[in-house]
């Protein structure tokens, strides 16, 4: 395949006032953590590399949290030092929700009134004044989101955050949060073959309604935290598929998530220079109707 290095290449998707490529890039793998055994220390320099190659490249979305941290780096701390003072095009993605403790321990889930704080804490280590949307990541489908969605809506109202998100919901919840305020993108686990029940409902919900879906673990499937794709049968059959197409089973999980729809957006996590051209590549990579029904029977 002759690729273009433009995350451009894939097209763009609107976050309410923000303008994105549909092409962006997870911080979550820039830190190595013990945490989420994320392949032990990274290295600052490269991290801050990946960065800035990646905005080289056309990347303007991308996705953090202030609870991406090693006892070394933060994921906030790395991309504003790679990339203060921002381009006006570039919109960085937080969440909040899940707490840790500085030793890195998982503390209670923020209650609505906690979640100033935890905007406030993403605020600082961006050094910026305000955050451009911010999902709240939920805890499970059997719980309300709409008190610490209408909180973030408050943010909204306080000029601290431009738009809100939710993580984590069924299709319903999605709806429950909408009637609160209005929802740019909803960041669920979703990929080639791993599509939990009520998954896919999820982002034909999103599509109907203008709402960007954006996936996680799209390249790791349900290697999830670990290392990418641990099952071995889909991995023979993404790989079958990148053959015929001389690239790598990483750009085909990539272009298969963006393949899912326009409002489908992926933010792939890498810590890894080669990996991050490599994604950004599969941005102009077109999948063939034949590839898009042997994928999907993978589900
Ligand atoms: N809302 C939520 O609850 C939630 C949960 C998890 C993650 N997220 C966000 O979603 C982003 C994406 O998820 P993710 O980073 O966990 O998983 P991912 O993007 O599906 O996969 C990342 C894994 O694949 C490897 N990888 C990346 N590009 C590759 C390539 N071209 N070839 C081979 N291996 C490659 C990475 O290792 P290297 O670093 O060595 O490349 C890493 O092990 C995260 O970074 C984070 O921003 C959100």
């Amino acid at each position: 395949m002759t690729s273009t290095l433009d995350a451009s290449a894939a097209g763009t998707w609107t976050l309410g006032t923000r303008t994105v490529n549909r092409l962006g890039l997870g911080a979550m793998r820039l830190t190595g953590t013990a945490a989420f055994d994320l392949g032990g220390r990274r290295d600052r320099a490269t991290s801050i590399r990946v960065l800035r190659q990646a905005v080289e490249l056309g990347v303007d979305h991308i996705d953090t949290a202030a609870f991406y941290f090693s006892p070394w780096l933060s994921a906030n701390q790395l991309i504003h030092q790679a990339l203060a003072p921002y381009d006006d095009d570039l919109t960085i993605v937080t969440k909040v929700g899940p707490g840790r403790d500085p030793s890195g321990e998982w503390t209670a889930w923020a209650r609505p009134d906690q979640l100033r704080g935890q905007v406030e804490q993403n605020l600082r280590e961006l050094g910026r004044d305000h955050l451009d949307v911010v999902n709240y990541r939920h805890t499970g489908p059997s719980k309300p989101v709409a008190d610490h969605v209408g909180a973030l809506a408050a943010l909204v109202d306080d000029g601290l955050v431009r738009h809100v998100g939710i993580s984590n919901v069924t299709a319903e919840q999605v709806d429950h949060a909408r009637a609160v305020t209005e929802i740019v993108c909803v960041q669920n686990r979703y990929a080639v073959a791993c599509r939990e029940a009520g998954a896919r409902e999820v982002l034909d919900h999103c599509g109907k309604h203008g709402i960007a879906f954006v996936p996680f673990f799209t390249i790791a499937g349900d290697g999830q935290e670990g290392r990418p794709a641990a099952d071995a049968s889909t991995a023979d059959a993404v790989q079958a598929v990148a053959e015929q197409h001389a690239v790598s089973p990483a750009q085909i999980r990539l272009a298969w998530s963006l393949a899912q729809g326009p409002h489908v957006l992926a933010i792939p996590g890498t810590g890894d220079p080669a990996h991050l051209q490599d994604n950004i590549a599969a941005a102009s990579l077109r999948l063939t109707d034949a590839d898009l029904r042997a994928l999907d029977a993978l589900g």
